[in-house]
């Protein structure tokens, strides 16, 4: 049964998917390089990068050839994908990084999240006293926090970086300037939004010329994006904070129809990435590490893996309802547990270790021990060195998003998620990028019940996020590094990828392709038209509540073990390239 569904899982993808084809397409230009295809790990022994466009795989690709580290290499793809991937993530946007150091034996993260302008409050998203409209809220200026995209991708190269800052910046400014071909995922996301990106007339002019929506295969040029870029490459990340690209930025905020922000260059020049340490949690006899607060990434991936250590997952198997259960509910723990303390630790006393403690966590997972769903999901009550309390909060996050895996040849890892936020984010563009709507992530409420809701609007504050980049390390040393699109359900995604490599030993390219069965908040989504389908009547049965639907992760994961073995997400354009 375990074969079935894997092997349905891969016949469902095989051959007519996007990434199959685009494999296809790019195969002749990466000479000795391996591609992947939509049913086997690709296998390297030095380096791989694997992220969400093969135009992105590839210009990180050159660079880890050419002697780059994966910083580096990150930084070429990030700048491609902003362009050909621009629904997703860019410059305009924010992202966190997780970085395994080889030579210093140890993990850190980089926070290059969005901040709120120092003229946001907690009713940032309210009008007449009640929440907004979500969409009313995201189309605008309004919904726009500073990018920490740019000054990011700057402290990575100056902290790991090794070729020539603007050596990284070829394919970009070469596909901005001479034209890249719409992607089919492209198309259909700028159809699908046509109507808000329709709203101002640099983003109408760029995504519907002449009033028609981009196609697949158009050849899309940016002139604006380039002269960024050149910009950028001579000058580093000082332009978009307190120069040009800055003053380009705030005009657009200020000035958008119908719903402007205040971001003003204040808020620009204040802004800072910053460096946390990595938050990690045991799972089997390893160690899954990531991204702590203000994201809820690790701490909710390593809350649900916490709660199930005492069942024998591995011996149930992927299509064991039993297995479901367990790791449903144990991720609906987590994830009330996250709705109600997971913020900004720069402004809430977040108890993150009281989250992780594995004697909490033992004592969550005993809820489990029942055989029928949870009727009831409530936050528990970490150890917690701050007398407060807080109202829970599950604001609206959207699917849109990239994930960035690169192993480099110094043995380095790399796991970067990043974002605008919506598809189009804010749909606001500003010298030729798109800006996120990040804001969004706040909470729109700011009490309930009389108790403050620890992840409201504030100035300089940080939204929360769900991306989870992580790297799952076992004696000392990565073996996994994975990541995925998705908005809140990032969280049972990555998680669900790591217990099919730890628990039901599938490969990377298995686990990225494995039909979704993902539950956060009571509701159990299987993923339409695959065999996860056949998990709907067993767990209605046990009392769960069950939707079938789509569900488009984008995880991107290197294994790494003899070799390294990567494998992309079937449902993008994703692509793994190693050599
Ligand atoms: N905006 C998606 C996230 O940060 O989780």
């Amino acid at each position: 049964m375990r074969a079935l569904l894997i092997s349905l899982a891969l016949a469902a993808w095989a051959g007519g998917s996007e990434a199959q084809q685009a494999a296809d397409a790019v195969a002749p230009e990466v000479g000795a390089f391996e591609v992947a295809g939509a049913a086997a790990p690709v296998t390297a022994e030095e380096w791989m990068i694997v992220t969400a466009h093969p135009l992105a795989s590839q210009a990180g690709a050159r660079v880890l050839g050419q002697g780059g580290t994966a910083a580096d290499a990150m930084i070429a793809a990030q700048l491609v994908l902003g362009l050909v991937e621009p629904q997703s993530s860019g410059l305009g946007g924010g992202a966190f990084l997780v970085w395994w150091d080889a030579k210093a034996g140890a993990l850190t993260t980089l926070d290059g999240r969005e901040t709120a302008p120092q003229r946001a409050t907690p009713t940032l998203f309210q009008k007449d006293g009640a929440p907004m409209d979500f969409f009313e809220a995201v189309v605008g200026g309004r919904s726009v926090g500073v990018p920490g995209t740019p000054m990011l991708l700057g402290e990575a190269h100056a902290r790991w970086g090794r070729l020539g800052w603007a050596d990284l910046f070829t394919e970009a400014q070469d596909h901005a300037t001479n034209g890249f071909e719409v992607s089919p995922r492209m198309a259909a996301s700028i159809a699908a939004n046509a109507d808000t990106l329709d709203r101002f007339t640099a983003t109408r002019d760029y995504f519907l010329p002449g009033g028609r929506a981009l196609g697949a295969g158009d050849t899309l040029r940016n002139p604006a994006y380039a002269e960024t870029l050149a910009q950028f490459a001579a000058e580093g990340p000082a332009p978009f904070y307190t120069g040009d690209i800055a003053r380009k930025i705030t005009r657009a905020v200020q000035s958008a129809r119908g719903n402007p922000g205040t971001l003003s260059l204040l808020d620009l020049a204040l802004y800072q990435v910053k460096e946390r340490a990595a938050v990690c949690a045991p799972y089997r006899d390893h160690e899954v590490c990531g991204m702590g607060p203000p994201s809820s990434g690790a701490i909710a991936v390593g809350q649900t893996l916490g709660a199930l250590g005492a069942y024998d997952l591995a011996a149930l198997g992927p299509e064991s309802a039993e297995a479901r259960r367990l790791i449903g509910d144990a991720s609906r723990l987590a994830f009330a547990d996250r709705g109600r303390y997971v913020a900004d630790p720069d402004f809430v006393p977040v108890p993150a270790k009281g989250l992780l403690d594995p004697a909490y966590l033992a004592a969550r997972g005993a809820l489990l021990n029942g055989g029928a769903a949870l009727s009831e999901v409530q936050p528990g009550t970490p150890e917690f060195d701050h007398a407060l309390n807080w109202a829970d909060n599950l604001p609206i996050e959207m699917p849109s998003t990239s994930h960035i895996s690169i192993v480099d040849g110094y043995g380095n890892a790399l796991s970067m998620t990043t974002t605008i936020e919506n598809a189009f984010g804010s749909r606001v563009m500003a010298a030729g990028f798109l800006l996120n709507n990040e804001l969004t992530d706040f909470s729109f409420a700011s009490v309930d019940g009389g108790l403050p809701i620890a992840n409201a609007a504030a100035p300089g504050k940080r939204p929360r996020s769900s991306m989870a980049p992580t790297i799952v390390m076992q004696d000392g040393a990565p073996r996994l590094v994975i990541g995925s699109p998705g908005g809140s359900r990032i969280i049972p995604y990555v998680t669900n990828a790591i217990i099919a490599y730890l628990d039901w030993g599938m490969d990377v390219q298995a686990i990225t392709t494995m039909p979704h069965a993902i539950n956060r908040f009571g509701t159990y989504d299987l993923e339409e038209g695959t065999s996860a389908e056949a998990l709907a009547g067993p767990l209605r049965d046990m009392g769960f509540d069950v939707e079938l639907r789509g569900l488009n992760s984008g995880l991107h994961a290197i294994a790494i073990g003899d070799g390294l073995q990567g494998g992309a997400d079937p449902r993008r354009e994703g692509l793994a390239i190693g050599e």
